[in-house]
């Protein structure tokens, strides 16, 4: 597993501005990673939760350490419902899953797929689950799929940079 933790970044600081006023119970950031979003949510929400697939990163945070780190797959450990879920995907359409931090595979829909396939159970009945991903992934296949799964679906903030398009997704029941 790899040592290194995904520094927050431009699409850490894109969810940060769109989610800097949710509040409630319970939220979960499932790729936890530095801790960034986390320890961002504890400000407003009374009970928060990280999960990472990734140990040595969760072990090491250190500038946004959070407390109620778990580490598996997306949520597969977790019975808690939450109010709120936000994760910043490994959404990157890539042939093969070289950095887990950020290679969605195929289409940039692999990875996404397992995360919510795993964690929609988590969601409730009137919770709110904000997902980025990018123009350059198949963006609408993984939106599709989620109102497959029964949520209703969103775009509620785009930022353009350099090379791609970040788009913030909003699912709800
Ligand atoms: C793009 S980074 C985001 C890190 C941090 N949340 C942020 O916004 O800066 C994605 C994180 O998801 C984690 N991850 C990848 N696949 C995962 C999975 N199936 N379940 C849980 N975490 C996963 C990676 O280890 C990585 O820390």
């Amino acid at each position: 597993m790899q040592n290194d933790e995904y520094p927050p970044s431009e699409d850490t600081f894109f969810i940060a501005n769109n989610i800097e006023h949710e509040k409630g119970d319970y939220a979960l950031d499932i790729g936890s990673g530095s801790g960034y979003l986390t320890k961002l949510l504890s400000e407003n929400f009374s009970f928060v939760v990280g999960t990472d697939i990734n140990y040595t990163v969760l072990q090491h945070q250190s500038s946004y350490k959070t407390n109620n780190l778990i580490c598996c797959n997306s949520s597969d450990a977790l019975k808690i419902k939450f109010d709120f879920i936000v994760c910043n995907l490994p959404y990157l359409a890539t042939n093969e899953i070289l950095d887990i931090a950020t290679d969605g595979g195929a289409e940039g829909f692999e990875i996404p797929k397992k995360i919510f396939d795993s964690s929609l159970k988590n969601l409730k009945e009137t919770g709110k689950f904000i997902f980025v991903t990018s123009s350059l992934s198949n963006y609408q296949k993984l939106m599709d799929y989620v109102e497959k799964l029964g949520l209703k679906t969103k775009i509620i903030a785009r930022k353009k940079l350099f090379f791609e398009e970040l788009i913030l997704v909003e699912a709800i029941n």
